[in-house]
């Protein structure tokens, strides 16, 4: 089992795929099951249930897809702030992938809408990403810098690691 952690825009689902694929694994985003299981898009879950509620659907997923077969399994940005998900994430080999918080905006595109991403439009966004800096290093077996770097070579990093 190989978990990328890391904050949004990070590249967990692009290099989680090319990853997979060079690896002969399957690949799994815990925001797509989520989504499947819950049968409705993040930001629905935010706006109908709440955050708390959307935390303890993707801490359930995570725990799911952890005692299931290999994968590699991208996370989402969130995901290692709940204590429960971090505890059983210290059996995992555990890739953080980092990202400048300025990168990080420019490559969710700075603040939009997209479905996945209710956060964007939240004003304390840079003291989220400031919050979960050591939660994400307090997981990772493996950190790998991503800034000014194509998700190729990311890869490429963490292939030569393991
Ligand atoms: C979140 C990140 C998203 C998704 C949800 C909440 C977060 O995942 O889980 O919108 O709290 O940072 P990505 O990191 O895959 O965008």
């Amino acid at each position: 089992m190989i978990v990328l952690v890391g904050f949004m825009g990070a590249g967990k689902t692009t290099v989680g795929t090319l990853l997979a694929e060079k690896l002969g694994l399957d690949f799994a985003d815990s925001d797509l099951v989520l989504e499947q299981r819950a049968g409705r898009p993040i930001r629905q879950i935010f706006a109908e249930d709440g955050e708390p509620a959307f935390r303890v659907l993707e801490h359930e997923v995570i725990a799911d897809l952890l005692d299931g077969p290999d994968l590699v399994l991208a996370l989402g940005g969130g995901a290692a702030e709940h204590a429960g998900t971090r505890r059983r994430l210290a059996a995992a080999q555990v890739v953080y992938l980092h990202v400048g918080y300025e990168q990080a905006m420019r490559r969710v595109g700075g603040g939009g809408d997209p479905a996945s991403r209710p956060l964007l439009a939240r004003p304390d966004l840079a003291a989220t990403y400031r919050r979960r800096l050591p939660l994400y290093a307090e997981v990772a077996t493996l950190t790998i810098p991503t800034d000014d770097r194509p998700p190729e070579a990311v890869t490429q990093d963490i292939l030569e690691y393991l």
